[in-house]
């Protein structure tokens, strides 16, 4: 029996995560790919339920997570908006994520509060995964961002990674940077406008990990010579004055000739949604891979969480 520490545990911050851990994560994702193609996957979670709660919308992590549990045999129960539960009514989010957990196996959550996920952990009686809590994490994009990456760069440790966008609200680049914290010795360039700069706490945190990172508020020379360059969208429903938000939605967009500026072993990476901050004329280089890459990790290293959540061995289980 392979020890699996993430059985029935709650997954809100890639904090809890450490390289081992990861390992697992990959190693199980690997099967989990072979017997998908194969034809050979058992329903290991067959009579397992998993609750989708999303206060706010969401298209890829809410579908990937609800394929995910119906590949391994199991059900879900949906809530895409909470508009029709009782959360209309007034119903506070304690009573809410106390309900569901009596009626499923673990509960998938997505919320506009920082911390929401963290929180719901202390009042769950089944594991809580973090689908996005607000401005801070989404824990389980990163795991499948950092594999993405894994398998074009190969020494992470001195590898170049650029990250461009919206650094306050960028949810899925604050899980990101702290996996590749794991990583010491790797360097990180952020780019943003001044308005979006990375939260103070998280540059001083990264570096006091190991992390090389520089920071920028221009596109400078620099940056081109990166392995990654991760795109992110500036989040136009955080602005209270959509003013604000006209004036820097278009600081930096990623076209064909900043393609031909970058290494031809690089990689554009976009967590998706995109909203005008790469050019879809760069969509057919084989650097692009938000669209395919990025896309085909996403079910399959949900399901591998997932199992490994709530089953005590899914590599043992898998390989027999
Ligand atoms: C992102 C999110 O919701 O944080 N998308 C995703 O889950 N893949 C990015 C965004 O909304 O810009």
């Amino acid at each position: 029996m392979t020890h699996n520490p993430f059985f029935q545990s709650h997954l809100y911050s890639i904090s809890q995560l450490d390289k081992e851990k990861i390992e697992l994560v990959y190693a199980l994702e690997k099967i989990i790919v072979s017997r998908l193609q194969t034809g050979t996957l058992k329903p290991l979670l067959q009579g397992k339920i998993l609750s989708a709660l999303f206060y706010e919308p969401s298209s890829r992590t809410f579908a990937s997570f609800l394929s995910a549990i119906q590949y391994f045999g199991g059900g879900f129960i949906p809530f895409h908006g909470m508009e029709a539960s009782s959360v209309t009514k007034g119903e506070s989010f304690e009573d809410t994520i106390r309900t569901f957990s009596h009626f499923c196996n673990a509960i998938v959550l997505r919320h506009p509060d920082k911390g929401s996920s963290e929180h719901a952990s202390h009042i769950s009686s089944v594991p809580i995964i973090n689908a996005g809590d607000g401005g801070n994490e989404h824990p389980t994009q990163a795991i499948m961002e950092l594999f993405t990456i894994q398998s074009h760069v190969h020494d992470l440790a001195n590898a170049t990674i650029t990250i461009l966008g919206d650094l306050v609200y960028g949810r899925t680049i604050h899980s990101l940077l702290g996996i590749l914290s794991l990583f010491p010795g790797i360097t990180v360039h952020v780019v943003s406008p001044q308005e979006l700069l990375l939260p103070r706490d998280r540059v001083s945190a990264l570096r006091h990990h190991g992390m090389n990172l520089i920071e920028h508020t221009t596109i400078d020379d620099r940056i081109w010579m990166s392995d990654v360059f991760y795109v992110n969208r500036i989040k136009k429903e955080k602005f209270k004055d959509q003013k604000d938000y006209e004036k820097i939605r278009n600081w930096f967009r990623i076209t064909p000739d900043s393609l031909k500026k970058m290494k031809q072993t690089a990689i554009v990476m976009h967590p998706l949604p995109r909203a005008d901050e790469i050019d879809t004329s760069v969509d057919t280089d084989p650097r692009a891979v938000y669209l395919t890459e990025q896309l085909d990790h996403m079910v399959t290293v949900r399901m591998a969480l997932l199992a490994m959540i709530l089953h005590p061995d899914p590599i043992g289980a898998l390989q027999e």
